[in-house]
């Protein structure tokens, strides 16, 4: 029935998950341990004059109280875009520095979390503050051309033709601005530590995307040898880039554990993870595009502010999708980074392509209604085979055909294109919105080690993190394939330091790196068996293979790495650091596409919508796992729509911090918000990008959701939403 070349693998975690016996990181409890809590700052900026700690330390199961008095030992970190390991440059607690609202101030240590959360309440704290700007709208916000920002990797601005003039010169054209506030991912798993010494030896279990930098960087804050730090975090609740490097509390686990002499655990609850980790920064986008009387697109204009911190720049890639859309003729890309007072941010699931999309993708709507032309027609139209920006052939691009086939299966065709024309029998006003959203293609250098026992069994240990995305089942379908032993016999290590390195997994690259190394050591092994003399091309069993070798077992290594790359670019990931290439490569350019169809509902009296319907289709390569693929599918489409309707972290600006910082009011889509969602792959390798075939899967399915869902509301209502997250009041002012 299934025309998928890997087979349907039941996800091999999901018994021990839902039975609730996987250990998580914080889950961890050695013997006799510490627990951590933060006081925080309640100022918007400024510095630490006093910690006044005599009743918190009176309280009995107080251990001991750090500030920054204590940790003048500590190298500050470095931010992991600046070549260091940490999502920002300032380190909490290792100054006096406060550099934002919610920022922790000091740690106590207690025998119990509840003492812990009591004494750090019982600090008297004495700051001083200074202005600060707290939003991009802030007078002290700083406005910087990303061009001209003194960043390590500088990012210019896209340029094609001669875009202003062809914009001009447009028979039909759209100029809009989009909106969209601060996003918070909020992982199901808390971000947190364990941290414990023997000796001079430290072990860390933490649940994150980059055990290798959380090595190389606790280890280079502490000042000790890296061979010395072990980092274990086979499962993550959730990742969503906000575990992407080394969070703040990391090192002051590892140093309270020093001092102390014993285990310390910190876990960072919600409410401070709204202030002391990464958000999708807030954006301002200004999209111009011209097209002719045919639907041509004949020139695009791309102004970007992008939020970010004062003390990083955090790169603003919007412009490189937005220019992978269509095959303008002429595009032309501006950004700014508007530098603020908050954590520096960082990437959140499709973190530029969420808000990209919903620009160009809005933009696109508004023409077609002004070209009067069905929306899919006008974006087949402007449907490219040749990336405009670097002139080079894309590696697969199957957008029409997702155009097609998730018309075809959501009946497109019964859309009356006429706004307000279709009315539910319950006098809800529907419609139908379209929209595509895309993502680059990387890869990077990952390295697998396999074992193939007389036994049968097999054990593969690959570079990449198992954040429930499914990467651990994929490994095993793959591995299972291709030595044709059963997906049982096979166990697979990842995130783990104390085997091979584990360099970030982020960027929609995990696949697209570590498959490509798995399937490297599969034949590897199979070439270390013909080189035993093994006869290797029959119906042998592996187990039975091994034995002929008259050994136990038989181990191999093997590395992959990008097209292109120089596989001196594994140096890097040993060391902890970030190497991906991709989307641009030698020749080609790769990347991941999603198209979605959404029908909502919208009562009419109180503008309250609905997402009933949602139809996705993506080309995403080869899918390795279809179970797992179709999960992280629909769990990106459910995003997607939380992400429209309900998320948005409120600043006062007087203030500073995010008001609304918890899930009670800062909202995420609950079931009863989640009707039908209906995904389906192109399912067609690429094997010009890897050996594998496989483009990436996890961002890209969020990437157009936006403003499929926009636009059906424009279209059952003919109001046009250009900030999210969509508020009810939106539609009902222009009801009046
Ligand atoms: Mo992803 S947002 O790069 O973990």
């Amino acid at each position: 029935m299934s025309r998928n070349f890997y087979p349907e693998l039941v996800r091999v975690d999901a018994c021990d998950k839902v039975r609730g016996i996987t250990r998580f990181g914080t889950d961890n409890r050695p013997e006799n341990l510490a627990h951590g809590a933060f006081a925080v700052a309640t100022i918007g900026k400024g510095r630490v004059l006093s910690v006044d700690t005599l009743s918190a330390e009176a309280l009995p199961g107080v251990l001991s109280v750090i500030t920054h008095r204590d940790t003048t030992s500590l190298k500050p970190a470095q931010f992991l875009m600046a070549g260091g390991y940490a999502f920002q440059t300032h380190s909490p607690i290792l100054t006096a520095e406060v550099a934002y609202r919610g920022q922790p101030v000091a740690l106590v240590l207690a025998e119990t979390l509840e003492i812990a959360i009591e004494a750090a309440a019982l600090l008297r704290i004495d700051y001083e503050e200074v202005a600060f700007a707290a939003t991009m709208d802030s007078p002290l916000a700083e406005p910087v051309a990303q061009a001209q920002a003194p960043m390590r990797y500088p990012l210019e601005d896209v340029s094609v033709g001669d875009a202003l003039s062809a914009y001009e010169g447009g028979a039909v054209k759209v100029d809009s601005t989009y909106g969209m506030e601060r996003q918070f991912q909020n992982p199901m798993e808390l971000i947190g530590t364990v941290a414990s010494w023997d000796g001079d030896r430290l072990t860390i279990h933490e649940g994150t995307q980059n055990a290798g930098g959380c090595k190389f960087g606790v280890a280079d804050q502490l000042g000790i040898s890296p061979e010395n730090v072990t980092v274990i975090s086979p499962f993550i609740g959730g990742g969503f880039g906000q575990k992407n490097s080394m969070q703040s509390q990391l090192v002051l686990a590892a140093f309270a554990s020093r001092q102390l002499g014993r285990p310390v655990k910190i876990v960072v609850p919600r409410r401070q993870l709204f202030h002391d980790t990464t958000s999708r920064p807030a954006t301002r986008q200004r999209v111009r595009l011209a097209a002719d009387r045919e639907g041509r697109l004949v020139g695009a204009l791309y102004d970007v502010d992008a939020q970010t911190s004062k003390l990083d720049f955090f790169p603003a890639e919007h412009a490189d999708t937005a220019a992978r859309f269509y095959g303008y003729p002429a595009f032309k890309s501006f950004t700014r980074l508007i530098r603020t007072d908050i954590p520096t941010p960082g990437y959140m699931r499709a973190p530029f392509e969420h808000a990209a999309a919903f620009a160009i993708e809005s933009a696109m709507d508004e023409l077609s209604y002004q070209l009067k032309m069905d929306p899919v027609e006008l974006r087949l139209r402007n449907d490219t085979a040749v990336d405009v920006v670097s002139g080079l052939p894309h590696s697969s691009r199957h957008v029409a055909e997702c155009l097609r086939r998730g018309a075809e299966t959501f009946g497109w065709s019964r859309r009356n294109p006429k706004p307000r024309s279709m009315v539910a029998a319950n006098g809800d006003l529907i419609g139908m919105g379209v929209a595509i959203g895309l993502y680059s293609g990387s890869g990077g250098p990952t390295r697998a080690r396999i074992i193939a026992r007389r036994d049968g069994t097999v054990t593969v240990n690959v570079g990449i993190h198992e954040m429930g995305q499914g990467a651990v089942t994929a490994i095993i379908n793959v591995v299972a394939k291709r030595l044709g032993v059963q997906p049982s016999a096979v166990t697979a290590m990842v995130g783990d330091t104390s085997g091979v390195p584990q360099p970030l997994t982020a960027g929609s690259w995990g696949s697209t790196s570590a498959m490509p190394a798995v399937e490297a050591v599969c034949d590897a092994l199979m070439q270390a068996l013909a080189e035993a003399g093994v006869e290797t091309s029959g119906n042998v069993p592996l187990g039975e293979m091994v034995a002929r070798t008259g050994r136990d077992e038989i181990q191999t290594d093997a590395s992959s790495v990008a097209p292109g790359q120089d596989p001196q670019v594994l140096g890097r990931t040993d060391t902890g650091r970030v190497a991906p290439a991709g989307p641009v490569y030698p020749g080609f350019v790769t990347y991941s596409y999603a198209v979605h169809f959404v029908e909502v509902h919208v009562e009419a009296s109180t503008g309250r919508i609905r997402v009933p319907r949602v139809v996705s289709m993506f080309d995403c390569g080869r899918v390795l796992s279809p179970r797992t693929a179709r999960s992280q599918a629909i769990g990106g489409v459910v995003w997607g729509i939380g992400g429209t309707l309900r998320e948005g972290a409120e600043t006062d600006a007087r203030y500073g911090g995010v008001m609304n910082g918890d899930i009670a009011e800062y909202l995420i889509p609950v079931n009863a918000d989640i009707g039908s969602i209906e995904v389906g792959f192109i399912d067609e390798p690429d094997f010009q990008v890897n050996r594998s075939g496989v483009k990436g899967l996890g961002e890209v399915v969020m990437a157009g959701v936006a403003p499929a869902i926009t636009n059906a509301v424009y279209h059952a209502t003919e109001t046009r939403v250009r900030d999210l997250p969509v508020r009810l009041e939106m539609l009902l002012r222009s009801q009046e």
